[in-house]
């Protein structure tokens, strides 16, 4: 994948003895068309923009280090065509949008969304060269505020994934993006960094979320039928705090509680704060589209706030560029973060250790993904569903009351407590929504029940 892995320098004040910076990892960071993680990604259905960003007028995105445009006809039927014109190139994010498709501002040719040219009007009427040509098109999904374009072979359309996580009762899915240049895979792998949170988020400046959060957590990471979680645990005096973001391959992720404290609410299984792609631009930008989830388990505290979602902004700190450098070198975020990590970070300069453990299989499993599909396997998601067709996720906190044990005994109960609420919630996922939240709670329940067996005079909070 590298070229060779960097040694330690031996000596002090040696960086005259550096080596020069070896090349980025080609397989899993580069996207154009023909390389390998890219060609992997476009067997998914992507985001592209928000649907606030596409009104009347066209609207030019970059995916893929390709350029498209995206826009609604009259009749609201959203496309995505590439951007420039079959004729003689002009961008048709200068087009017009017309009934059934998008005229290019040039010489008035007139595009369907699904590629089809439907008039050269600069043409004799018994033209035949409309019938012969087609601009590139990609199938369009508009879904919850958000357009998702599908930009593989047209052969292998899988069906628009509906993952689980979005249907909880009373959830407002609040659409956001924002744009990072850097490359993809250092901002997806951070999902799967929980010791980045003890120290970027907590214990660097402030706590960003909650106290909680600066204590290093016990970490596992398990492999799902879609992909990864990491598991981590944390004791709150008498409660455990149990955490798992989701990675669904390739570059979906989500993401829990965003202020959870491991106190003020007592909880077996709540489900998602964030779901969020991490869509490669280019080798060298990308951007994350997806959703914050506003309900009652996600924010019991109210500290969330949807009116601050939407293009370029989210409502937790640190996400975006747009603070002064002042501000983030003095409070940095994960924008500040990934991005400093270079362009395209680069592999081969790392010193892996215990925290990376998860970024670590995130490369495996991708690395076997991409492996996967070139030998003609099919994308996971068309093989995974629950009793109601949908795609089970498996990102939660879990906030139980078990009396903390003396010494040891109390690492090796959160231990035991991380892997069996796991199983529990892993195992439970070909049940449908109504049958799984009930019967992974009432499991979970049933199983803490056995773990009061301590003289305590604490309540649950
Ligand atoms: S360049 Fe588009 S119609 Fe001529
Ligand atoms: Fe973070």
């Amino acid at each position: 994948m590298t070229d060779r892995r960097k040694q330690f320098l031996k000596v002090p004040y040696g960086g005259y003895h550096n080596d020069p910076i070896p090349d980025e990892d080609p397989t899993l960071t580069h996207v154009e068309k023909g390389s390998r993680a890219g060609d992997l990604i476009r067997r998914y259905w992507q985001p592209v923009c928000l649907s606030e960003e596409v009104g009347e007028l066209p609207h030019r995105v970059r995916a893929f280090g390709e350029d498209f445009v995206v826009f609604r006809t009259k009749d609201k039927t959203v496309g995505i065509l590439d951007l420039h014109c079959a004729h003689r190139g002009t961008s048709l994010e200068f087009g017009m949008c017309e009934g059934d498709g998008i005229r290019c501002c040039y010489h008035g040719w007139l595009f369907g969304c699904d590629g089809r040219i439907i008039e050269t009007p600069g043409d004799p009427p018994n033209s035949k060269l409309k019938d012969r040509l087609f601009q590139g098109a990609y199938r369009a999904k508009e879904y919850k505020g958000i357009i998702f374009g599908y930009f593989g072979p047209p052969d292998t359309v899988p069906d628009f994934p509906i993952y689980d996580s979005y249907d909880v009762d009373g959830n407002e899915m609040r659409p956001y993006s924002i744009n990072y240049p850097c490359n993809w895979l250092q901002v997806h792998e951070n999902v799967m960094d929980p010791a980045h949170a003890v120290f970027l988020h907590t214990r660097i400046s402030y706590s960003h979320f909650a106290d909680i959060w600066g204590e290093l957590p016990d970490m596992k990471f398990q492999e799902t039928p879609t992909g990864m979680i990491y598991v981590t645990t944390r004791r709150s005096e008498n409660n455990v705090w149990l955490r798992s973001n989701d990675i669904i391959l390739p570059n979906l992720a989500q993401v829990g509680h965003i202020w959870e404290d491991g106190k003020h609410s007592y909880k077996e299984f709540a489900r998602v704060a964030i779901t969020r792609w991490t869509l490669p631009v280019d080798n060298e930008n990308c951007k994350i589209i997806g959703w914050r989830h506003f309900h009652e388990e996600v924010n019991p505290l109210g500290i969330g706030d949807p009116e601050k979602c939407g293009v370029e902004s989210v409502d937790f700190v640190g996400q975006g560029g747009e603070r002064s450098y002042e501000e983030r070198q003095r409070v940095p975020g994960d924008y500040d973060a990934q991005v400093s990590q270079r362009p395209i970070a680069r592999h081969g300069l790392e010193h892996l250790t215990h925290c990376d453990k998860g970024v670590v299989m995130l490369r495996r499993l991708l690395l076997r993904e991409i492996r996967n599909l070139e030998d003609g396997g099919a994308p996971h998601t068309s093989a995974v569903s629950n009793s109601e067709g949908v795609i089970p996720t498996y990102c939660h906190d879990s906030v139980l009351h078990i009396p903390k044990r003396e010494g040891d005994e109390d690492d090796a109960l959160l231990d035991q407590v991380a892997l069996t609420v796991t199983d529990i919630i892993v195992n439970g996922d070909h049940l449908g929504k109504d049958d799984r939240i009930p019967h992974v709670r009432e499991k979970i329940k049933a199983y803490v029940a056995t773990l009061q067996d301590i003289e305590t005079e604490s309540e649950p909070v």
